[in-house]
């Protein structure tokens, strides 16, 4: 398959305009009413309307390879749709950093969160005087830990400007200014120069491409020879079987609520990286372990697993009770059109993502942490 031509023919300037309009970049908000307040209320449901535009009413067993290509062929807009719209409900449910880890007992979330990048840190064997390059970078959370962690400079690459604002307002706010810089790219066509970077990580990012060696390839152009790059990639399992219904309307689930134009098997993910060049030196499946506590606990609402305190106001958000306060309060406010129309509908796209990666991941039919460690050419 060639890669989709909406790669080149983007514009920042505009995204970035749009995105100053949608989020009212200039005023500084944190937490979720204030920010959701602070949306251009036309502009938030434009950009609902866009993004339901692309799977509603499309049955996944029934849907045709048309309506999967229209999502491939613009996968570009419609993660960044995503991305605009869920952005502050993911900074509100999660934190800074947007993906999963493996827990401990005694350990609490945030202290998890950090130990799964420190452990891609090590992976990468970082020195503080290296260049490394953080692939789908967030708002930076990751990045700032491993900047902090190492010593050493990280690069965000991002296409969504509002996470890349977001990103760097918290750098600013924690000095690490020097340490970290974000920048408005594609994944799958890079700005940067032929062997840049040192090391190149990537956290839950990549499986927004559509096509898998459209960003691997991008990753060992910018990958120094010899250089590693390891990263956390969502991928079905072999459990995974595509004639099962129920099945299906998971992994369709788990690609309709988190902007993922299509779930490739772990099979598919180390094939294209060979198919790029890069040599495999481990591949492992992380979710499939002794663990006390699974890897979506926090996404099941289990207050049992909760390890402090602050576990416990975590994952409340999370529970039938948490979600339905946030349901409750976000539709009075879209009612009294106080909040953007497509609010609602947001939190109600995520509630699917929580149900149906909690679904995929207790059949084993899903993995958000197939993690890889790859050299690039020698
Ligand atoms: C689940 S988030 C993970 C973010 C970050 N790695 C973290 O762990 O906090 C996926 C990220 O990939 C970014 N992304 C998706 N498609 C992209 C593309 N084509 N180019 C650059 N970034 C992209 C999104 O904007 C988002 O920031």
């Amino acid at each position: 398959m060639s890669l989709p031509d909406n790669s080149v023919s983007e514009s920042h300037a505009n995204d970035l305009e749009f995105s100053k309009a949608l989020h009212d970049h200039d005023t500084a908000r944190n937490g979720l009413l204030s920010t959701i307040l602070s949306k251009d209320k036309t502009a938030f449901e434009t950009v609902v309307n866009n993004y339901m535009g692309y799977w509603v009413e499309k049955d996944p067993v029934t849907e045709s390879e048309d309506d999967k290509e229209a999502r491939r062929n613009n996968y570009t807009n419609m993660t960044n749709s995503y991305y605009n719209i869920a952005t502050d409900f993911y900074e509100y449910g999660w934190g800074e950093c947007f993906h999963f880890c493996r827990f401990n007992f005694g350990e609490n979330f945030y202290q998890a969160i950090a130990r799964h990048e420190h452990y891609l840190a090590m992976q990468l064997n970082v020195k503080p005087e290296m260049k490394v390059l953080d692939v789908g970078c967030g708002v930076g959370g990751p990045a700032r830990e491993i900047a902090q962690f190492t010593g050493a400079h990280v690069t965000g690459i991002n296409n969504n400007d509002y996470q890349i604002y977001r990103a760097r307002k918290a750098a600013a706010r924690l000095g690490l200014e020097n340490k970290t810089e974000f920048t408005k790219g594609n994944f799958m066509s890079m700005p940067f120069e032929e062997n840049t970077f040192d090391a190149v990580y990537a956290i839950e990012a990549t499986c927004h491409a559509p096509v898998l060696e459209g960003v691997y390839s991008q990753v060992f152009r910018a990958l120094k020879p010899g250089g590693v790059f390891a990263f956390y990639e969502w991928c079905t399992t072999d459990k995974y079987d595509h004639d099962n219904p129920e099945h299906r309307r998971i992994v369709r689930g788990i690609e309709y609520a988190d902007g993922i134009p299509e779930l490739f098997s772990t099979h598919v993910a180390l094939q294209a990286l060979k198919n790029v060049g890069f040599e495999i030196e481990c591949a492992q499946d992380m979710a499939i372990n002794d663990d006390p506590i699974p890897w979506y606990y926090p996404l099941e609402g289990d207050l049992r697993s909760a390890q402090t305190l602050g576990d416990y106001f975590t994952v409340f958000r999370m529970t039938r009770f948490g979600k339905f306060c946030t349901r409750a309060l976000v539709g009075c406010l879209e009612k009294l059109g106080i909040a953007p129309a497509g609010s609602l509908q947001t939190q109600s796209v995520l509630e699917t993502a929580g149900d149906c990666l909690v679904e995929g991941g207790r059949l084993g039919i899903f993995t958000p942490i197939l993690v890889e460690g790859l050299i690039g050419e020698q």
